[in-house]
């Protein structure tokens, strides 16, 4: 933790990034069993869904995902903190603010990366949301958005929110085109630019400050947070969830982690039978998240295809994941 914070926060040196459809309770389970301290992220929730909408549906959580954060949508500071006050009470260990969203959908909610160009109002936000909870309250977002792309725009930024003690800002380093570019092409095709994030710390020490985009092996977490407090990754940590296997031992020194990707599958079999018991939904829904675990091993295709094609037949019994391990040799 930066020295002279006086946050809320604790110091998470890694996270993994809010992913809509991706970073869903089943995939957040499946994570837990190969991280302990990585702070996890849900979806992006809006707020006013939480208030009005099926809280269980949309909050609930299983005890094994501490640390976690909710991610919230929305720009209504009233309609946030009643949010965060229900998100505080179900349990969640922190509340972000998304700030980062490029979609139209979130555009016409006027909230997301949009806000980029209200700083005042997110300051409101945040201040109304933390004076109604005690845990940590964030904002994720990016370095810029259209003509606001200068290093001067983010620090205008973060000079505006930064007196509302924020607890962290997660900053994805590069700019988002809200006119010209879909969400998935906001991931690419701006160039990142880490140095304004390095920057930003420089001239902010006091505050906590988290870099995302683009991160993929450990030499590059570590290159991050020589410079900067905490990295996130996203892509990188579902495309090959295992590589989360050494970062408690690597980033928050702990003991060696003994644990096995056919570990992981074993303890995903009862864990989809409970999840299945009274449904009996095909087991895509949970196994779509486990595509990647075995990336960069021997029979990591034969692992892929075998899991699709099961979803294809639309298969309700995950016992059938021990049969393609043994057939793999794992
Ligand atoms: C499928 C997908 C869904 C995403 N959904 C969200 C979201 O709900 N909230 C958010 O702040 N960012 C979202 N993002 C952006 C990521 O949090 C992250 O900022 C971005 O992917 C860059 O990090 P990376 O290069 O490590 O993936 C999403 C990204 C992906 C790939």
């Amino acid at each position: 933790m930066p020295e002279g914070y006086k946050g809320r926060a604790k110091n998470y040196p890694v996270s993994i990034a809010p992913m809509m459809d991706w970073t869903d309770r089943h995939y957040r389970y499946m994570m837990r069993l190969i991280t302990k301290k990585t702070l996890l992220y849900t979806e992006m929730i809006a707020a006013e869904a939480i208030i009005r909408g099926d809280k269980q549906m949309l909050l609930d959580f299983q005890p094994i995902e501490h640390p976690i954060a909710v991610q919230l949508g929305g720009s209504d500071p009233d309609v946030l903190a009643k949010a965060a006050v229900i998100c505080e009470d179900w349990g969640y260990d922190e509340i972000d603010l998304n700030v980062g969203c490029p979609s139209s959908r979130v555009q016409e909610g006027r909230f997301g990366a949009c806000l980029m160009a209200q700083p005042d109002l997110v300051a409101e936000c945040v201040e109304a949301m933390r004076s109604r909870v005690k845990i940590p309250v964030t904002v994720k977002h990016r370095i810029g958005i259209d003509s606001l792309d200068k290093y001067e725009d983010l620090l205008n930024f973060v000079e505006r929110v930064a007196p509302t003690e924020c607890d962290r800002f997660t900053v994805h380093a590069r700019i988002a085109i809200l006119g010209g570019l879909n969400p998935k092409q906001n991931r690419t095709i701006p160039p990142l630019r880490y140095e304004d994030v390095y920057a930003l710390k420089e001239q902010f020490p006091e505050l906590c400050i988290e870099i995302n985009g683009g991160i993929k092996t450990y030499d590059q977490m570590q290159g991050h947070l020589d410079r900067v407090d905490a990295v996130m990754l996203g892509r990188a940590a579902y495309e090959d969830p295992f590589m989360f296997a050494k970062v408690d031992e690597l980033f928050f020194g702990e003991g060696e982690n003994k644990v096995t990707r056919r570990d992981v599958v074993e303890a995903m079999v009862p864990y989809i039978e409970r999840d299945n018991a009274d449904k009996q939904l095909p087991i895509i829904r949970i196994t779509r998240h486990m595509l990647g675990l075995f990336r960069g091993q021997r029979g990591a295709r034969y692992w892929r295809r075998s899991l699709s094609e099961k979803a294809k037949q639309q298969s309700r019994d995950p016992k059938l994941m021990l049969d393609v391990l043994d057939e793999m040799g794992f």
